[in-house]
């Protein structure tokens, strides 16, 4: 990123744009991949669309073998249109839309079963359908010591999960094809325990599905600055690896069956494959406070409100700089509270542009249309640039609004 080529993307895309990195998001699907593998080769991706559901990156993942981890029908029809075989997309969430289901279901998908008020729905599925076989799994809840009650799974110990079993057992043309889990905390020592708490489950209950899916919850590349930020240690895709895929290797080793070992990386795979770019609009002070406007909002980066400063990179582009002190980053909505950055110190102008870096997850996908449409997505290529995504209009969101 230079300013002569800010200069030419501003002047074609507007003040304010994701730049996305679909080239870096392979690399990190490739290298996680190998991580795992390297050490429990029947190992796969399902990428977790609603972290970035940006079709060009659910093409990717389809196309590195990747699974498609989706949790609504919107998602599931986003994984049909990038070209996924109904086979490789898993259906999680503690809301399914049932008739997209069937219609999944018979086509192949898997459908992970999230609570009790499934079981009916599946029975009936199964009764209309009594010749085709349909994969179901089941979410599973356990604790791993997290500290966090999760609302998402079947309690391994609760009467709702035996009456789950049954039914896979005891219909015969349900499939039980795997079973999942998934915590939220991406700490790496809750690893050992997700993977070694599921195998012991399972020899409990004398299965080995197909899929063993340990879910998400994985920390994503980032700059040592943001590191700083976290209270925990951001491991590597190799410490995660070796967190976990010795266990289901020492485990499976000597079988004959080798059940394929899942996980539904997110933000570890996209965090990192995506900037926002931002001009600055005026420069104030307020009682001796510097702040700073820029064309762009916290929901543009951060919607989940996490409080952290993302990684900035400054770029001058031609007016007079100050030096500033403690200069905060504030956003084009009239929320009080909307801030990118926070006590930035250093050299600034108005009209300069600053670049967000580590906004690829939970960003484009949680924008609200509050104040302005979203930003255009724009993808660097060798001659020039290509539009990822449009920028929003008008028509865009207010089409369904009656006037
Ligand atoms: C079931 C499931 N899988 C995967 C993910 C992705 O998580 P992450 O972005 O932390 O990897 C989530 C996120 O909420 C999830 O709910």
């Amino acid at each position: 990123m230079d300013k002569l080529l800010l200069e030419r993307l501003t002047a074609q895309y507007g003040d304010a744009f994701y730049l996305l990195d679909t080239r870096r998001f392979r690399a990190n699907f490739s290298e996680l991949k190998r991580a795992f593998s390297e050490i429990y080769e029947n190992f796969g991706i399902a990428y977790s669309y609603k972290t970035n559901y940006t079709p060009k990156l659910c093409k990717a993942v389809n196309d590195m073998g990747g699974y498609a981890e989706v949790v609504s029908d919107m998602e599931a029809e986003i994984a049909l249109r990038v070209g996924v075989d109904p086979g490789k997309i898993i259906w999680n969430g503690p809301y399914k839309n049932y008739a997209k289901v069937e219609e999944l279901l018979l086509r192949g998908a898997t459908v992970n079963l999230d609570s009790a008020y499934e079981i009916g729905k599946m029975r009936e599925i199964a009764a209309r359908h009594p010749k085709a076989v349909l994969n179901v799994g089941i979410r599973v809840n356990f604790d791993i010591g997290d500290g966090v009650v999760s609302r998402f799974g079947f309690d391994v110990a609760s009467e709702d999960f035996r009456a789950a079993l049954r039914l896979v057992k005891e219909t015969d043309n349900l499939h039980l094809i795997g079973i999942q889990c998934h915590f939220a905390t991406r700490r790496l020592e809750t690893w050992r325990p997700r993977a070694e708490k599921m195998l012991a489950l399972l020899d409990g209950l004398g299965l080995v599905p197909e899929h063993i899916d340990l879910g998400g919850g994985l920390f994503g590349k980032m700059a040592d600055s943001l590191k700083a930020q976290f209270d925990s240690y951001i491991p590597t895709y190799e410490e995660y690896a070796r967190a976990v895929a010795p266990v289901f290797a020492e485990h499976y080793g000597k079988r004959a069956e080798k059940p394929l070992l899942l996980i539904e990386p997110g933000s570890a795979l996209v965090g990192d494959c995506m900037k926002f770019a931002s001009r600055v609009i005026g420069i104030k002070e307020v009682r001796g406070k510097p702040i700073a406007t820029l064309l762009g909002s916290v929901y543009n980066i951060n919607p989940t409100l996490n409080k952290k400063n993302p990684p900035l990179e400054l770029y001058a582009m031609g007016g007079e700089q100050r030096e500033y002190a403690d200069l905060d980053f504030g956003g084009f909505t009239c929320i009080e509270s909307d801030y990118l950055y926070r006590h930035y110190s250093g050299k600034l102008a108005q009209g300069d542009i600053v670049v967000f870096g580590n906004v690829g997850s939970y960003s484009v996908v949680l924008k609200p249309p509050f104040i302005l449409p979203n930003f255009p997505v724009i993808e660097l290529t060798d001659g020039g640039a290509e539009v990822v995504k449009s920028g929003e209009t008008f028509d865009d969101l207010f089409r369904t609004f009656v006037f």
